[in-house]
């Protein structure tokens, strides 16, 4: 099929990978018209994780109302847009099939192209929503609750994984330490917000690997942070809060430029929920800086799951002349780089 891509065509784009039903509107790629998310935090909060089956049904309830409003949040009707953006991966089956089944259905419907997108890529492509002219080579850091990844790209579309968790990602050690310290669900905000109130250098928890290749590891710095509070059962919330945050920032930042220096970049770009963490975005910046290169945050609402980075994917993907198929299916384990059409 061919398709003329312009700075006037307008995606509806469409997530549902995992516990926040969103749905967007952007034109050229960039211009972000609207962008819904409804989160479904209190339907999971009491079991203290995702509960998969929990996070389909309330997919399938959410998005046609989701849709409705994002459409009128834009202003636009639904015969203005040009082709339907779905995440097909990775993420939960059950929670995908809703938004790509929706989709699909959308975009036979209006008879324009259905577009799979790949939610690791869309999460880059939220921190180049405010600045699409960013240069490469471009090191990106994914840091979510599902995945801690270092990237190189040398251009769109051009992924090479120079670096990875081999164990938590990063936001699951800032959810598992905040559950432990009691704080709220989900923890990576409610330690950002006790650690402004904590001393960083009130307990030195341990950096793993440092300057042992661009892996990182966050398993021992949890159970680090553990041991210690049931050892001292009477140390500040706070405290604990921000040494933790301190370690696990270092480490994100250490290895980010590390990497970042090791393929020349150009540029530095972090996303995913993590990527909203103030030390992070604070120490990333001045790191950067110091080493020359330009540093691309997303704002802190896109560092988070929403339908604004699928539309945006799907536009980028779109003007490559990448079209799904209909037939096309979901693939929970989806990795970078690897075409899903
Ligand atoms: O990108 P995201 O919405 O979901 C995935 O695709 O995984 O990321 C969610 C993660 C959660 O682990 C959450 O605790 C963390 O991002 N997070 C934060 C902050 N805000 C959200 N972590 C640290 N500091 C924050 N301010
Ligand atoms: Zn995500």
């Amino acid at each position: 099929m061919t398709f003329a891509v312009t700075e006037s065509t307008v995606v509806l784009g469409i997530e549902t990978s995992c516990d926040e039903t969103a749905v967007a509107v952007v034109m050229g790629g960039t211009d972000v018209l609207s962008s819904v998310v409804a989160s479904q935090l209190d339907e999971h909060a009491r079991f203290g994780g995702v509960v998969p089956e929990i996070a389909s049904r309330a997919h399938l309830e959410a998005l046609p109302h989701v849709t409705v409003q994002a459409l009128a949040e834009a202003k636009i009707d639904l015969s203005r847009i040009d082709a339907v953006a779905a995440t097909v991966g990775p993420g939960l089956i059950g929670a995908l099939l809703v938004g790509v089944s929706a989709a699909k259905a959308t975009a036979l419907a209006l008879a324009v192209p259905f577009v799979g997108v790949n939610h690791l890529e869309a999460h880059l492509y939220a921190a180049l929503l405010d600045e699409p002219n960013a240069e490469f080579p471009l090191l990106f850091g994914l840091v979510s609750g599902g995945h801690t990844l270092f990237v190189e790209m040398t251009n769109h579309d051009s992924y090479r994984v120079v670096g990875q968790t081999i164990d938590d990602a990063a936001g699951e050690a800032f959810d598992k330490v905040a559950r432990f310290l009691g704080l709220a669900y989900p923890g990576g905000l409610a330690i950002d917000n006790a650690a402004t109130r904590g001393n960083d250098k009130a307990i030195n928890f341990p950096r793993a690997m440092l300057n042992d290749g661009f892996n990182v590891s966050f398993s021992g710095l949890k159970t680090a942070v553990i041991n210690y509070v049931r050892a001292n059962p009477a140390v500040s919330t706070d405290d604990v809060a921000a040494s933790f945050q301190r370690a696990a920032v270092d480490v994100l930042v250490h290895k980010a430029r590390r990497a970042a220096r090791e393929i020349n970049a150009r540029t530095i770009a972090l996303g995913g929920g993590v990527a909203a963490n103030s030390l992070l975005r604070r120490e990333i910046t001045t790191a950067g800086h110091a080493d020359g290169m330009a540093v691309v945050l997303p704002s802190r609402e896109m560092c988070t799951d929403n339908a604004a980075m699928i539309a945006s994917a799907g536009w980028y993907c779109l003007r490559r002349g990448e079209v799904s198929s209909l037939d096309a299916g979901a693939n929970p384990n989806l990795k970078l780089g690897v075409a899903q059409r």
